[in-house]
């Protein structure tokens, strides 16, 4: 099929490139031109593991193409993927600007029926008003459009895998025809035909995706429910952490046990800094907001949110209790994007302990496999290593704020000979804490003695 993606964030370009890899004809379009040059070029805007190398393939076939150009974009497919950006209002609400900008250019320029399908995270009813901008403002009355949600649930870091190897695909439709026509679209991965890049070639059998038709408000809700319920998962974890700290029980003990009955399941449980990144932290905010407009409390989200917030704070009892005065001293940040396997620093826990630490007077030395050339951007007066041991030099302390698979495997022997105190503030629980002991560190962590 022949489809258009405006918006190439995150979103945008991972569901352009696995849906050109299945096969489809996609053109994709974005208001930032740089973006659009870079990519013509055969660059690639963001780091994403397998993204390169299926957009080269799409390349190679034909089957990806971009454009500066919305309306170029917008002509070109029967069926227009939304993913712009939501970003939060100052109140919390999300700002759906751009989705109305691109449902008014879409309304202008489409000469054809289209199916208009929002990728994008919005607020329920979102599918009405955009299906309202569209007849608003549309100048052919010939031209139909129908109106979709069909919300992402990729991680960061492991988008593309996500996009290919779904566990559901919900469809919020208006009419059975658009519920066929985006299962026409995902028919490569509903039946795993398509080149796996993640597998070299081929899907192992297993567990088929549930493809699932729902109103569009229901679709609209799925999403925020799920990411919601996801960060409360995080938050009621980080409070049994706090919880063991004073009891003097072993969060991991807890939460592996708890996550063995299948009611609950084991994943999002790990206490530390808390969720961070540009889903979770709006994504909650736009949901309590959206409660509150209909009437509806959403209190055990606001407490979640509060939560996570304070995790911080926690944190930094932490290093004041360890370090004494923080001012002067030399810190080593092991870690700055807001998760591992991504170069996204929105709203990473991290930044929140750098700033604190710059405040205090420290002397901040970091590193990150991928996310320094993003944080040098906002933070110029850091001191940058690309070799963690570099880092650790010197160091009074280090704070792991990530949790990267190269940090679990360093070298502490080797680190503590070169620090100038053996002191770690584990902000992911990443060590065990008698391994740590046993190599001669003050070690702090999280839920753990
Ligand atoms: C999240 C969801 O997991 C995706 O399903 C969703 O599609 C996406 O948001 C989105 O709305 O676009 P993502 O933001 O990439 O994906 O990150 P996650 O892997 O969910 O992690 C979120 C944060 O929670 C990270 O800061 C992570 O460090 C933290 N976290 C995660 C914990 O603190 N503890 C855990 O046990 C798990």
């Amino acid at each position: 099929m022949r489809l258009s993606v405006i918006g190439c964030g995150y979103v945008g370009l991972v569901t352009g490139a696995c849906l050109a890899e299945a096969g489809h004809e996609v053109v994709c379009t974005d208001i930032d031109r740089d973006r659009i040059a870079k990519l013509q070029a055969g660059g690639v805007p963001i780091y994403e593991e397998h993204l390169e190398q299926i957009l080269t393939s799409a390349r190679k076939t034909g089957h990806i193409s971009y454009t500066a150009d919305a309306a170029e974009a917008i002509r070109a497919g029967e069926a227009i993927f939304i993913c712009v950006g939501t970003p939060p209002k100052e109140s919390g609400e999300a700002d759906l600007s751009a989705i109305d900008y691109v449902a008014r250019q879409i309304a202008a320029e489409a000469r054809t029926p289209k199916l208009v399908i929002e990728k994008s995270t919005v607020p329920a009813r979102t599918g009405l008003e955009l299906s309202r901008a569209l007849s608003a403002y549309s100048r052919n009355s010939n031209v139909k459009f129908r109106v979709a949600s069909n919300p992402e649930f990729l991680r960061e870091g492991t988008a593309v895998a996500d996009f290919f190897h779904p566990d559901r695909i919900v469809v919020g439709v208006e009419d059975p025809s658009s519920a066929e026509e985006l299962r026409q679209i995902y028919r490569p991965i509903l039946e795993k035909k398509f080149h796996c890049p993640v597998h070299n070639g081929t899907c192992p059998p297993g567990q088929k995706a549930e493809f699932l038709v729902t109103t569009i408000s229901s679709a609209e809700l799925i999403k925020h429910a799920s990411n919601s319920f996801l960060a409360l998962k995080i938050s009621y974890a980080n409070v049994v952490a706090d919880l063991c700290e004073k009891i003097g029980a072993n969060v991991e003990e807890v939460t592996h046990a708890m996550g063995l009955d299948p009611r609950i399941g084991g994943q999002f449980l790990k206490a530390g800094l808390g969720y961070g990144g540009f889903c979770f932290p709006k994504d909650v905010q736009a949901f309590i907001y959206l409660a509150a407009k209909v009437g509806v409390d959403f209190d055990i989200l606001k407490a979640a949110e509060r939560v996570n917030k304070q995790r911080i704070e926690h944190f930094f009892e932490k290093v004041h209790k360890a370090l004494w005065v923080v001012k002067g001293k030399r810190i080593a940040v092991l870690g700055l994007a807001f998760k591992a396997n991504t170069d996204d620093i929105r709203f990473a826990p991290a930044l929140e302990v750098v700033k604190n630490l710059i405040g205090e007077g420290a002397i901040v030395h970091v590193t990150d496999p991928e996310a320094m050339p993003r944080t040098k951007a906002v933070f110029p007066q850091l001191h940058y290593h690309e070799d963690p041991y570099d880092a650790l030099r010197d160091a009074d302390a280090a704070l792991i704020c990530t949790e990267w698979n190269p940090f679990r495997k360093l070298d502490w022997q080797r680190a503590g000979s070169s620090m100038a105190r053996k002191l770690v503030i584990d902000g992911r629980n990443l060590y065990a804490p008698q391994d740590m002991k046993k190599l001669g560190f003050e070690y702090y962590s999280f839920g753990r003695e």
